[in-house]
C-alpha cells in the first residue's frame, strides 16, 4: 500500500507541474490601441509620439523602413524586457508581458503604417486571399503559413515575406508576384500580413462590400494547439488515468 500511495503522490505532482509549464506556451494576441497609451507615456519621450526617434538623439526610429523589414517582434520584446546596453533605452520589466507585447505591436504600426495596411488590405483581398484566407490563417488552402498565429509570427522579419511574395515559394502553389504587383504594392501586402497577428489593428476602415469583415479576427493558436500542447495535455491525461487506477487499485487492497 505505501509503495502505491507514494507513486499516486508522484503522479499527482508531475500532472501539477505539467499543467503549470504548459501556461507558458500561451501568447495572446497584443493590442495596439493599449499598446498606444502605454507608448504615449512611457517612450514618446525619447522615440518621439510620432515614432520617428526625433525626441532623443539616437533613439530608434520606427518609421525608418530599411532597417524594420530586418527586425522582428522578438527582438523588440527583448530590448524593452532588458533594455539596451551601453544605451539611453532602459528595461521595462516592470510592464507586464502582455503590456510588453501590447506597446512592441504599437511600435510596428508607425512602420505599418495605415495608408500602406489599407492599400495592402485591397491587394490581398484580390490576389492572396482565396490561398491564404481573408483571415490571414490560411483557411483557403491547406498547408499555409498561418498569418495569425502569434507565437509563429514574432519571429518572422517583414524582408523574409517580401522576397516570397516577390519570388514565390519553389515546390508549392505560391507563385511570384514580382511582375504583377510593383514594388511598393508588395511591401504594402507585407505591411496588411503583418496585422493579423494584432487584437485591433487596422479595424477601423471599412472593408470592400464584396467580402466579409475582417474587423473580427479568430484568436492565434492557444497553447493547446502547439505540439508542446498536445504532448502535455496527451501526458497529463494518462497520468490522471494512471493515478485514478492506482487509487482504485490502493482502496481495493486496504
Ligand atoms: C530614455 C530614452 C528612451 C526611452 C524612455 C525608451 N527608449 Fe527605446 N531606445 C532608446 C535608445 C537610445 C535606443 C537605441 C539603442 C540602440 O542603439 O539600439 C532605443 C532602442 C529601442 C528598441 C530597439 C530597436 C532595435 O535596435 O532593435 C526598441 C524596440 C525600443 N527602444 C522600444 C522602446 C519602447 C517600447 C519604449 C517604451 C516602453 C522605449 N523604447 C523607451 C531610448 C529610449
Ligand atoms: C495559389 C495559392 C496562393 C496564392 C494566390 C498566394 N499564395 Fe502565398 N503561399 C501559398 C503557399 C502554398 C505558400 C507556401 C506555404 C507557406 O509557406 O505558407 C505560400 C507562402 C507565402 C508566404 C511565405 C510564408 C512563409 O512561410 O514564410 C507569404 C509571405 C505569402 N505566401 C504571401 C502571399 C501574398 C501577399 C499573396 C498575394 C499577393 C499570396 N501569398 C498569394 C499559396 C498562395
Amino acid at each position: 500500500m505505501g509503495k502505491i500511495r507514494i507513486i499516486s503522490w508522484v503522479f499527482i505532482l508531475s500532472l501539477f507541474f505539467s499543467i503549470a509549464a504548459s501556461g507558458e506556451y500561451q501568447v495572446e494576441r497584443p493590442s495596439v490601441s493599449s499598446g498606444r497609451e502605454i507608448f504615449n507615456s512611457n517612450c514618446a519621450g525619447c522615440h518621439g509620439e510620432k515614432g520617428d526617434g526625433t525626441a532623443l538623439k539616437g533613439a530608434f526610429n520606427f518609421t525608418d523602413h530599411e532597417k524594420m523589414i530586418y527586425k522582428n517582434l522578438t527582438v523588440f520584446f527583448n530590448a524593452v524586457t532588458n533594455g539596451v546596453p551601453d544605451t539611453a533605452m532602459p528595461s521595462f520589466e516592470k510592464l507586464s508581458v502582455p503590456r510588453r507585447w501590447d506597446v512592441v505591436a504599437y511600435s510596428w504600426t508607425f512602420w505599418a503604417d495605415r495608408d500602406g495596411v489599407k492599400e495592402g488590405k485591397n491587394i490581398y483581398l484580390k490576389n492572396c486571399a482565396s490561398c491564404h484566407g481573408t483571415n490571414g490563417n490560411g483557411s483557403g488552402f491547406t498547408g499555409v503559413f498561418d498569418f495569425a498565429n502569434v507565437s509563429m509570427m514574432v519571429r518572422e522579419e517583414p524582408e523574409m515575406f517580401f522576397k516570397s511574395i516577390s519570388n514565390g515559394v519553389e515546390g508549392t502553389a505560391m507563385p511570384s508576384w514580382k511582375n504583377s504587383l510593383s514594388e511598393n504594392e508588395r511591401w504594402n501586402a507585407v505591411k496588411y500580413i503583418w496585422t493579423f497577428q494584432f487584437k485591433d489593428y487596422p479595424g477601423e476602415f471599412p472593408s470592400p462590400a464584396t467580402v466579409p469583415s475582417v474587423g473580427v479576427q479568430p484568436p492565434g493558436k492557444p497553447w493547446y494547439y502547439t505540439p508542446a500542447g498536445m504532448v502535455i495535455i496527451t501526458i497529463s491525461i494518462v497520468l490522471t488515468a494512471l493515478v485514478l487506477y492506482l487509487f482504485g487499485k490502493g482502496m481495493k487492497e486496504r
